[in-house]
């Protein structure tokens, strides 16, 4: 009897599967059918499961439907090592090793797309070797103050320039079937209360500054993930904001994602259910304040949701909602049949790698010092801790367990070590007086390097003063470091000095040695009291795994630099608007752990304050010098008038008038002479890079429409282009406009 009952269930079951694919596994189907058959399938179980972790860092699919598990990964510098199933420590396996790419700061600094584009090509190819669909970046936040942990991982100041920059990253990323997930959405401009402060901002300035670079993401680049901020705007927190996840993303931009919450970044199932969160990760249960083993149950889209839906509390249109949008995303990623491999620690990425830091390295200033010239230096001093220091381990999120890491003394021996000696000396320590796990890590022997240190400040300095006497060149590898306070995640920097002695370091060695390069290693500014009298200063951010190879390249004229800064580097704190304006970080409400932080400057971020307030800063936003000298001509209009839809194209010649091949950023910023609102002097509204040999000339062309002449109108709540009098002008950093042209704008 029994056989007879599975025969005809086995027959019943073959015979539908030999006539039909199911919808939702056929993919000749369109994407929003599949959605709908496979949402008909699920239970309510399977539909609360999709919508939160079921570890660290996946999501467990529907595995009866043949729906496999869904796995992120940090992001965005490369793809971040395993961790255990639900713990943070790393898992220890030999097979997670990446190549890890410059940090994202370096990218902004290539002012390329084409090289955010293949940034984001190759490390999406490493996701998915490593069976990742998802890749937790790019990030995107302003560089609002210098003292941020995390503007390493961001783009800068400027909302153009970042979002020309994170469209081509993210299509590239997406283009290998592995979702984007750009964050942190959005206001998330420091990481002291990171989740307790509550932005206040003018409705103008989160349009014009804070918002652009998300919605080119979801407009533009069709990005598939976005991640909610750990703060709040309006009192809610942005993992479940009704005006900005379901007002703004949802029905403004029309987004078809999932919004992801930032690892515990949810705080209240009726909110996380009601205000736009799709899927959930990390929270700490016990009512949020620690983490139970595998408490997954006790998220707020879990077991809260399902009981409520059961009890009749909750509706399934919201569950509904979020399930489609998180079969959509499986659908464009882990469900796709033919995704092909991708590739780990390929020779092309380590070349990708060492383009986008040979593109971003920024020559701030040069006194006839650079390149080394090789027939005159036969004695090279390298001093710093900066020199010897890994720095893909550190930051937070972004660490990574890079395959290899060239460091700049490895670099500078391989690259001058036939014509010269080199000797080194650390200069000065960090490792005393600094806290974190990574401490551990960093005093490991690494490549013979051992990172133990006991001598004090003094006597590292001592050392490096009598070896600088009798070098021809110095070269001083300082800046930051990613410990605690100094580049990382959940910690700002407590001010803007450089740390760990460094100052005393520079003067000491200055006294015996003139010939100093200060190469800076840090993904933000930082005051140099000493700017004036080092001949030279290269920005050299994080490059992670190739490191040494790019800084060698560099120092010895292989490579001509041509990155530009991408953000503004003020003398002192105050030459931010945040900072001059005494907002930060925000005010404690009087019996509530909130912080209300006003963002007072309102539009004013950045070289847009500088300009205002006529501050001269140490290096502008757009600043970056080159081995070889350029001519930017006068430029002229297509047109006199350009009417609201149309376009208008300015044109500018570019002349390589040095003895080397170099490339220049051709900078073009836009000026309203007349407005009924208060505008900045000028933004940046197109730029592009030109390679040029020596003595060659181009012209460069660029476009653009009314949006670039538009501000934002809070008595309409949209944008607006009035008509009148305009002015482009163009450059090569803000502080530096060669030449101008006035059009009008009927
Ligand atoms: C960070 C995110 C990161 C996530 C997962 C959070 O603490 O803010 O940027 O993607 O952790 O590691």
């Amino acid at each position: 009897m029994k056989l007879k009952v599975l025969f005809f269930l086995l027959a019943g079951s073959i015979g539908a599967g030999a006539q039909t694919t199911p919808v939702y596994l056929d993919e000749s189907k369109p994407i929003e059918a599949r959605i709908d058959d496979a949402l008909s399938r699920m239970t309510l179980q399977e539909k609360i499961a999709v919508i939160h972790a079921q570890s660290k860092f996946s999501s467990p699919g529907v595995k009866r439907l043949g729906i496999p598990e869904y796995w992120t990964s940090d992001g965005p510098h490369g793809v971040r090592p395993e961790t255990m199933w639900d713990a943070w420590d790393q898992a220890g396996q030999s097979n997670d090793s990446v190549v890890a790419f410059p940090a994202l700061t370096c990218l902004a600094a290539t002012w390329n797309p084409e090289v955010a584009a293949e940034y984001g090509k190759a490390v999406g190819e490493e996701a998915l070797y490593r069976k990742k669909n998802m890749m937790l970046g790019p990030g995107v936040n302003i560089y609002r103050t210098p003292l941020n942990g995390r503007n390493f991982e961001y783009m800068g100041e400027d909302p153009y320039l970042v979002s020309r920059m994170a469209v081509p990253y993210i299509k590239g990323i997406q283009s290998n079937d592995v979702s984007a997930c750009i964050k942190h959405f959005c206001l998330n401009n420091n990481e002291i209360n990171r989740h307790t402060t509550n932005v206040i901002i003018s409705e103008r300035a989160l349009n014009e500054i804070y918002l652009p670079a998300f919605k080119a993401a979801v407009e533009e680049a069709h990005t598939w993930g976005i991640m909610g901020s750990y703060n709040l705007w309006k009192n809610h927190h942005n993992c479940h904001n009704p005006y900005l996840l379901n007002d703004i993303l949802k029905k403004q931009w029309n987004y078809d994602g999932v919004v992801v919450s930032d690892w515990g970044g949810a705080h209240d199932t009726d909110e996380s259910i009601k205000y736009g969160l799709d899927m959930e990760f990390g929270t700490h249960t016990d009512g949020m304040s620690m983490n139970v083993a595998n408490g997954y149950e006790k998220y707020h889209l879990a077991k809260a949701y399902r009981d409520g839906i059961i009890a009749g509390k909750y509706s399934q249109d919201e569950l509904n909602d979020k399930v489609r949008r998180v079969l959509r995303l499986f659908f464009r990623t882990s469900m796709k049949r033919d995704k092909g491999f991708g590739s780990l620690c390929s020779e092309a990425h380590y070349a990708t790698a060492r383009k986008i830091g040979e593109e971003g390295v920024v020559l701030l200033q040069n006194n006839n010092i650079l390149p080394i010239d090789i027939e005159k230096t036969h004695k090279i001093l390298v001093v710093g801790e900066n020199a010897i220091k890994m720095m893909t381990i550190g930051g937070g999120s972004s660490k990574l367990k890079a395959q290899d890491e060239y460091s700049p003394l490895e670099g500078i021996r391989a690259r001058f070590g036939k014509t010269a000696t080199i000797d080194y000396a650390r200069g000065y320590t960090s490792i005393t007086n600094t806290g974190g796990g990574i401490i551990a890590e960093q005093t490991k022997v690494i490549k013979g390097v051992n990172m133990k240190e006991k001598r004090s400040n003094d006597e590292l300095r001592q050392e490096a003063v009598e070896k600088a006497r009798n070098a021809d060149i110095v070269l001083v590898f300082g800046g930051l470091n990613k410990h605690r306070y100094q580049d990382t995640e959940n910690y700002d920097r407590k001010d803007y000095e450089m740390p760990y002695n460094q100052n005393e370091l520079v003067e000491a060695l200055l006294a015996v040695n003139k010939n100093i390069v200060f190469v800076n290693i840090s993904g933000n500014s930082m005051a140099m009291p000493w700017a004036k009298k080092v001949p030279a200063i290269l920005q050299a951010w994080y490059l992670g795994s190739e490191t040494g190879r790019i800084i060698g390249g560099i120092l010895a004229g292989d490579v001509n630099p041509s990155g530009k800064l991408p953000y503004t580097w003020g003398q002192k704190l105050t030459d931010y608007g945040a900072h001059a304006l005494n907002t930060y970080p925000g005010i404690k409400r009087a019996n509530e752990e909130i912080y209300d932080e006003e963002y007072k400057e309102g539009i004013y971020v950045g070289y847009r304050w500088i300009d205002k307030e006529k501050i001269k800063p140490l290096f502008s936003f757009g600043h970056g010098l080159s081995y070889t000298t350029f001519k930017i001509g006068k430029v002229s209009a297509d047109k006199k008038e350009v009417s609201q839809d149309g376009q208008i194209t300015f044109t500018v010649n570019v002349q390589n008038t040095g003895k080397r091949a170099g490339a220049e950023v051709v900078q073009l910023y836009i000026s309203d002479l007349k407005a009924s609102v208060d505008r900045p002097a000028k933004e940046l509204k197109g730029f592009k890079k030109v390679y040029l040999q020596p003595g060659e000339s181009k012209d460069v062309s660029i476009s653009i429409r009314k949006d670039a002449l538009s501000f934002y109108d809070e008595t309409i709540h949209s944008w607006k282009a009035e008509a009148g009098e305009f002015e482009a002008l163009v450059g090569n950093a803000a502080d530096n406009i060669c030449s101008k042209v006035k059009f009008t704008l009927r």
